[in-house]
């Protein structure tokens, strides 16, 4: 690959989880992932050895100015936003700081992307807003992010056409073995994963390489915008 086809990915929230297999997949094929985290001494010394050379700065996506400093780093073909905060509990718990908190990592800390960082996107260039199964499959306890992730989706809709041409895709993972379910022991997560996968038509439980495929997919074409791709294994309908 020549260095004019290299394409630069800025990676939100990409210090773990599906964040790495995203970052791997695009340095396996010549492009350049760069990872904001809110602390980046702390996400370099977890990264794994094949991540050792990937470009890290500061971003907080409840922080606008760190958001708007993130312009110096462009041009970029892709940002992807995989930033997330958990507001998971009964309504009758419910934390209102935690679903701010919620709503800023995954909705206006990506809207303050887009402000900012819309004028640095090379032709062709998209945001990727990370969603979740959760906005269409709902269950008592996750009512809090499955509003947030819905809003995702309509995010996308809505500045696809406010920022064209430059592009807005959701990505809405289902369950997926990332690290984000390791809270839950060995014992629970395998218990866990295995009636997620019953219930899924996929059979099985997400791999982080499935959704970083998707993520490239939304890079790749630029005849996709103002979507939402659902990798879910068909969760939302089980
Ligand atoms: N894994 C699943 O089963 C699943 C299912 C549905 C949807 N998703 C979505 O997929 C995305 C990635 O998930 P994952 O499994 O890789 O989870 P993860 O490992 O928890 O990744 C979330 C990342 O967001 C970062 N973050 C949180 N708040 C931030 C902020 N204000 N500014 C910047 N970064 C922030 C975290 O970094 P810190 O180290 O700073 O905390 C962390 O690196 C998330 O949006 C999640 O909701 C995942």
């Amino acid at each position: 690959m020549s260095n004019h086809d290299q394409k630069r990915l800025l990676l939100i929230g990409g210090g773990s989880g599906i964040g790495h297999a995203i970052a791997r997949a695009a340095l396996e094929r010549g492009d350049q992932p760069i990872i904001g985290a809110r602390d980046p001494e702390r996400t370099a010394a977890a990264l794994p050895a094949a991540l050792h050379d990937v470009p890290l700065v500061h971003a907080d996506l409840a922080d606008e100015d760190s958001v708007a400093a993130l312009a110096q780093e462009g041009p970029f073909d892709a940002v992807v936003s995989l930033a997330a905060a958990s507001a998971n509990g009964p309504i009758a718990t419910l934390d209102r700081a935690a679903v701010h908190a919620a709503f800023d990592a995954k909705v206006a800390g990506p809207m303050l992307l887009a402000k900012h960082l819309a004028g640095s996107m090379r032709p062709g260039g998209v945001f990727v807003f990370f969603s979740g199964v959760a906005a269409w499959k709902p269950a008592p306890g996750l009512s809090a992010m499955a509003t947030v992730n819905g809003a995702v989706a309509f995010m996308a809709e809505a500045l696809a056409v406010e920022l064209a041409p430059v592009r807005a895709v959701a990505v809405s993972p289902g369950i997926v073995d990332s690290g984000l379910w390791d809270f839950m022991g060995d014992d629970g997560k395998r218990d866990f994963f295995a009636a997620t996968a019953a219930a899924n038509p996929a059979r099985r439980v997400g791999a982080p390489a499935d959704i970083a495929g998707a993520v490239l997919f939304a890079v790749d074409n630029t005849f996709v915008t103002g979507t939402t791709l659902q990798v879910d294994g068909g969760g939302r309908l089980a």
